[in-house]
This record gives structure tokens, C-alpha cells and sequence, in this order.
């Protein structure tokens, strides 16, 4: 029997309006999706034996310090020697965005040792060292920078937030081909730390050192009378097969991860996810136990997952999507977009207002702050 007009129009304001719910502004899917995973997750493992970690060649020990509060938000952002000018557009956009919300924001840069094969590799080493000293901002350890090695680039980066930047609220690590949006970012945290933020920001300065000194330093794995929220967000993907493709960029042999372990646990995609300190030194405890897979953000899920820390997923974070380049998405709706090149990192970065900092119009029609992240991820998926 067929429907009558006046309900398929019901019908259709019906589905309308659930797609709203669960994929627009309003966060209530993506509530959901965490609320499940929660449930789901073993016991935690116990602690292993410290991390074995390459040294760093650039060690920039003080990068984080300085007169002032320590940073709220530390971005490390993974980069290969080579790519100079990725580097240079981060500089000269959102990288260069030192305090966010009357918050402290610092951005390093990530890398391993240049290999052997390129001819012009044998003045990098000192090009970077040029780079470090001009800049400030580069992190280097003792290990080939490959693809393959990124695990290994996650790792130095978390373990030196971890010794030199303890004060610093939260972690995100990024790739250099990524577009940041700073401000909206450390909204986000803020509005995530609830009212510990706000309990947090009137008990400095004392209040901090005790709680960088405090957590999960102590060896045990019982969390400290602090109420150091753990915090693991990003773009998750559930249920994915390791890749047995030979070869393959994302190729998983039999021996790191044997076919009865079925699927990887939930991980943020590692274009862009947010940790917590506390989960930073969390995941650190617990890394050296977990399977050395080549995939960094699908180690750090592992590792997440060891130690009993559920990843939180955040529409806003891109994963793998490229965004049109949008006045209303890239200003207000998108923590991050992937896949821009040096060019495109400061087209987007004119479009929100740059540095220019004076925003006359605001970044979204009243039509578009309603649709908010859904217009957004249609029109990607127009685009793609
Ligand atoms: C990773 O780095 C180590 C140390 O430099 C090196 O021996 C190894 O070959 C690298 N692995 C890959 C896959 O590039």
C-alpha cells in the first residue's frame, strides 16, 4: 500500500531529524558511541618495565618553560626532516598561535634522523640543527625517520611531554599535513574539563606542581586523590582488521598481531587526538607491555586499552577527512581538517582571520551554526 504524501513528508522530518541528533551540533551520537565502549573494556593490565627509547639528538629541553603558566595545550606535530615547508605554513598559520582563550598553547615538531639514501640528506642533520636554533621548536631522537618507525615518533614525543612539559593539561599529536583549529580546540577542553578546569584555574600556582608531580609517576596503578580526569579523544574508528596486504603502507604480520586477537581495539585516528596528561603517562606505563606495531595511533589504542583508558570520540576531530575549505567549518565546527598542503594551510588560514585577530563578521549565517557539523561533512562528502 502506498504511502500517502502527508506521510512520507512525516517520514522524511522524522529521519531528518534523527541524522540531526546523532550527527549534528548537538553531540548526542557521538555520546552514545562513548557511553557503549566504556562497558566493554578488560581490566587494566599492570604497569610494565620503563620504555627503552631511542635519545634525543634535539633535545629542547626547555621549550616548555619559561616565565608564565606552563602550556595549556601542547601540540606535537609529526613531521619528517624533509618537509621543511609543511613546517614553515604550520609557522606561519596556526602553529604560530601561542595562547588560546587566555590559555598557554605551544607547538613542536616531531622527527627521527634523515636516511642515508637521499643524496641530499647529508646536510640535513646540520639543516636542522640551523632549523632548532632559529625556531625553537624542533624535537629530534635517534631513530630513522620512516613511516614505519612512527610508533617510535609518538613515543619520544609523549615521553618528553611526559619528563619536560608535566605541567602542560593536555597532549595533541598531529601530522604536519594537518590544519589545527587552535581557538575552538581549547574550547573544547575546556567545556570537557568541567568544573575541574574552572576549580583548577583558581588554585594555581601550588595546586599544579602537585598534580604534575602526582598521577601514575609512582609505579601503581592507582589513580592519586587528584581528580586528574583521563582524557583519550579523537576521531575513533571501531572494529578494524589489520591490514595483511604485503607491502602495504599499513601491512600487520601475523606475528605482531595473530589473527585470533580478531580486530584492533577502538583507537583515535592519528591525524589529530587529544590526551590528557594523566593518560599520557598512563599509556606510558603501560607501553612497553603492549605489541610493538608499527601503526602509532593504533599502538596508542592498544596501549589505551591495557590500561583500562576508553577512547572518546569527537565528530569535530577530521580523522582521515579533507574539509572544503569553509569559513563556517574551519572557524567554528572543525578541530581539525587533513591533507592540506603548505599552500592550503594558509588559504585556510586567511579564511578564519588569520593573525589579523579582529573578527568583524562571525564565521557562520544562522542556517549554518544550525546544521553545524553536519553541513560541514556534507559537503566533504560532495567534494570527495
Ligand atoms: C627504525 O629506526 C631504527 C633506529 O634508527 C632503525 O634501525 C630501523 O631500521 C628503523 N626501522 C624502519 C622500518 O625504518
Amino acid at each position: 500500500m502506498p504511502l500517502s504524501l502527508f506521510r512520507r513528508l512525516l517520514l522524511g522530518a522524522l529521519l531528518l531529524v534523527i541524522v540531526w541528533a546523532l550527527f549534528g551540533p548537538s553531540g548526542l551520537g557521538e555520546e552514545l558511541l562513548s557511553l557503549s565502549l566504556a562497558s566493554l573494556l578488560p581490566a587494566p593490565a599492570s604497569p610494565g618495565p620503563p620504555l627503552a627509547l631511542p635519545r634525543l639528538l634535539i633535545p629542547n629541553e626547555d621549550a616548555c618553560g619559561g616565565p608564565g603558566a606552563p602550556p595549556f595545550l601542547l601540540i606535537l606535530v609529526s613531521t619528517a626532516p624533509e618537509n621543511l615547508n609543511q613546517r614553515n605554513a604550520i609557522r606561519a598559520s596556526w602553529g604560530g598561535q601561542r595562547e588560546a582563550r587566555g590559555l598557554r598553547v605551544q607547538t613542536l615538531f616531531l622527527l627521527g634522523e634523515p636516511g642515508g639514501r637521499h643524496p641530499a640528506w647529508g646536510s640535513r642533520e646540520n639543516d636542522l640543527e640551523r632549523e632548532s636554533v632559529a625556531r625553537g621548536d624542533i624535537l629530534q631522537a635517534a631513530f630513522q625517520d620512516s613511516y614505519r618507525n612512527l610508533t617510535l615518533k609518538t613515543l619520544s614525543g609523549l615521553s618528553w611531554a611526559d619528563k619536560h612539559c608535566p605541567r602542560a593539561r593536555y597532549i595533541l599529536k598531529t601530522d604536519d599535513d594537518v590544519f589545527v583549529n587552535v581557538p575552538e580546540l581549547v574550547s573544547e577542553l575546556v567545556r570537557r574539563g568541567g568544573r575541574w578546569e574552572q576549580w583548577e584555574k583558581g588554585m594555581e600556582p601550588q595546586r599544579e606542581a602537585e598534580a604534575g608531580g602526582g598521577g601514575w609517576k609512582g609505579g601503581s596503578p592507582t589513580p592519586v586523590s587528584q581528580p586528574m580526569p583521563l582524557l583519550y579523544l579523537g576521531r575513533v574508528h571501531w572494529r578494524v582488521h589489520p591490514s595483511r596486504t604485503p607491502g602495504g603502507k599499513h601491512q600487520i604480520s601475523e606475528e605482531q598481531w595473530p589473527a585470533t586477537w580478531g580486530p584492533f581495539p577502538p583507537y583515535a585516528s592519528g591525524t589529530g587526538y587529544v590526551l590528557s596528561a594523566s593518560a599520557v603517562q598512563l599509556i606510558l606505563q603501560v607501553a612497553s607491555r603492549a605489541p610493538l606495531l608499527p601503526l602509532e595511533d593504533v599502538f596508542v589504542g592498544v596501549s589505551a586499552r591495557r590500561g583500562g583508558l576508553t577512547p572518546t570520540h569527537c565528530v569535530k576531530l577530521a580523522g582521515a577527512t579533507h574539509y572544503p575549505l569553509d569559513r563556517c567549518c574551519y572557524g567554528k565546527f572543525l578541530l581539525t581538517s587533513h591533507r592540506l598542503d603548505p599552500w592550503k594551510m594558509q588559504e585556510a588560514w586567511k579564511l578564519v582571520g588569520g593573525s589579523e585577530g579582529e573578527r568583524t563578521a562571525p564565521f557562520c549565517s544562522w542556517l549554518q551554526g544550525v546544521l553545524g557539523i553536519l553541513r560541514c561533512r556534507v559537503i566533504a562528502w560532495l567534494h570527495s
